[in-house]
């Protein structure tokens, strides 16, 4: 038995997160969690909301609320949100707790002993009417390649340029709107990538099992050549800086968030050592490709230059967009479809089994709701939900509702075992290798073949001649269900556990052999997938 130590991008605690976060991440680490679980390994699944930056104060500032209270909010909100869609987290924590503030300043400390640490003066943006500088987030602006007039200090959103906020024209304070803007010195601290080089390049070496997508980023990193990072910034909110003269300063947000990977593990488990510092764990990382920078070279740089036996991450599984009906999902715009309107309306399965079935892995993904009701209808209604019940309903009404004794087996059935024990090998290599679209693909296929098997066999025929021969057929098709929903269940846990459930089973990873006892009785739940149509969901 391995152990596993799986977490999640942890998503920006300013507002309600849209489909693409969950696809991107959320999902497919609970789903590998799920499916490591099943399979007889102890695991451990964390999570939680990153909850410092400037995102978070102007977010807080334009609800009209304290930040930390808006902060608390909004991850009660989130955390909600999530337990609905069956992410099955051990601990969803939050970046601005006390475990994470101690562990961030320690962790700096041990690289600005071991001189990884350079402060330096740099021009930054200074408010008059504010009283303070502002960091490039808190400066808008008129772009000076598009023209836009809402350009932001590090981000032109018409053009998509980065810009520092001394490029801006007529550039002016988020916070007042004040135009006295002035540039003046101050000091930040750096951390040295650079000197870290050699100790990222020997550790990225012996990773050679990461997927292309991520390799390929953190490569292009490298060779670029790395540079030092600013790692404080001019805020209230956030971890202080625990060094003589810059106690008016934070850490930037992306230095503290992933430590709160390790803080969640402290919050969640007295054994936390046993799981960031022991020998016998394999780490997973689901993130979207954007923070792969982050998660491959400046964390595990983090880690390895303070000296402190922090395991940096095994394995990252990084994920390419999911776009929203042909453009980009957009928090700030509100285009898309966002986790809380989703809920509302299709069950949490149906959002789950299909951004699985369609993951970004290798491509963008384009979601349509045309797409979407076509694959869950097609997936879940006629394949799976019919498959349930249509067997478990002709077994209620022929056999009392009870498991029927088998008679001996025949051709067919040798048949389907060897094909069940084909396709569960195959099945488990893909969640093996994260391969979420191939994972889907054969849970469906075990679905089909399932019904193929029922449709042949053909019970409601074989009762009018031969009951012992139905038996045997009504036996079969109820451990084939029990087989369905097992595989079905990283995916859909909440039909997979009622049809579990209808059936006095537990969790499982399932074999070709029987297990279901003769004279067990059993329930059919209601229809488990309505049809949906795109009236359910909101107009694109
Ligand atoms: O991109 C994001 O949504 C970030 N909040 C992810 C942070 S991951 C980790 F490092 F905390
Ligand atoms: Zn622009």
């Amino acid at each position: 038995m391995t152990r596993f130590l799986i977490t999640s991008a942890l998503p920006y605690v300013n507002g309600v997160k849209h489909l693409g976060n969950l696809a991107g991440s959320l999902l497919p680490a609970d789903i590998h969690a799920r499916f490591r679980r099943q399979t007889g390994h102890e695991v451990l699944f964390v999570c939680g909301t990153d909850e410092h930056g400037t995102p978070a104060e102007l977010a807080a500032r334009a609800a009209g609320l304290p930040v930390a209270l808006y902060c608390a909010r909004q991850h009660t909100l989130q955390a909600q949100i999530y337990r609905r869609f069956g992410l099955s987290f051990d601990h969803f924590s939050r970046t601005s707790g006390a475990a994470n503030r101690a562990l961030t300043q320690e962790i700096f400390r041990a690289l600005d002993a071991a001189g990884f640490i350079e402060p330096r003066t740099v021009r930054q943006a200074w408010s008059p009417t504010d009283g303070r500088f502002l960091p490039d987030r808190y400066v808008v602006g008129t772009c000076p390649h598009c023209g836009s007039p809402g350009a932001r200090g590090d981000q032109c959103e018409a053009c998509t340029r980065l810009l520092d906020s001394d490029e801006l024209i007529a550039p002016r304070s988020a916070i007042s709107s004040a135009a006295d803007i002035e540039f003046r010195e101050t000091r930040h601290l750096f951390l040295k990538l650079p000197a870290l080089e050699g100790r990222l390049r020997d550790w990225l070496a012996t990773r050679r099992d990461w997927p292309p997508l991520v390799r390929s980023i953190a490569r292009k990193w490298l060779d670029e050549g790395l540079r030092e990072r600013c790692i404080t910034r001019d805020l209230e909110w956030g971890v202080p800086v625990p060094k003589a003269g810059f106690g008016d300063k934070v850490f930037y947000v992306w230095f503290d968030a992933p430590i709160g990977y390790i803080a969640a593990t402290q919050e969640a488990r007295a054994d936390w050592r046993d799981w960031w510092q022991a020998g016998d764990v394999q780490y997973l990382q689901f993130l979207a490709k954007d923070n792969v920078p982050f998660h491959a070279i400046s964390f595990p740089a983090t880690l390895l230059g303070s000296g402190l036996p922090y395991r940096p991450v095994d394995t990252i599984k990084g994920f390419n967009w999911l776009t929203y009906e042909g453009g980009k999902f957009s928090t700030s715009g509100r285009r898309g479809l966002f986790t809380d309107t989703a809920l509302e309306a299709c069950p949490a399965d149906c959002w789950r089994w299909w951004l699985a079935a369609n993951a970004p892995e290798t491509s963008d993904t384009d979601f349509t709701v045309e797409r979407f009701v076509e694959g869950v209808n097609k997936d879940l209604g006629d394949v799976f939900g019919n498959l349930v019940n249509r067997c478990l309903s002709f077994a209620a009404a022929r056999f009392d509702a009870t498991v029927p004794e088998p008679g001996e087996r025949g051709p067919l059935e040798r048949q389907l075992a060897a094909d069940l024990d084909a396709h569960l090998v195959r099945l488990r290599a893909h969640h093996e290798a994260l391969s979420f679209r191939k994972a889907a693909d054969e849970t469906r296929a075990i679905w089909k073949r399932a019904n193929a098997y029922l449709s042949e066999a053909a019970p409601w025929t074989a009762i009018r001649t031969d009951r012992a021969r139905a038996a045997t057929v009504v036996h079969t098709g109820l451990n084939l269900v029990r087989t369905a929903a097992l595989v079905a269940w990283p995916f859909i846990p909440f039909a997979a556990e009622e049809v579990l459930d209808c059936l006095g089973e537990p969790v499982a990873w399932p074999t070709s052999a029987d297990a279901l006892p003769a004279g067990r009785k059993i329930r059919v739940p209601p229809v488990l997938f309505p049809k949906i149509s795109a009236a359910c969901l909101p107009p694109a």
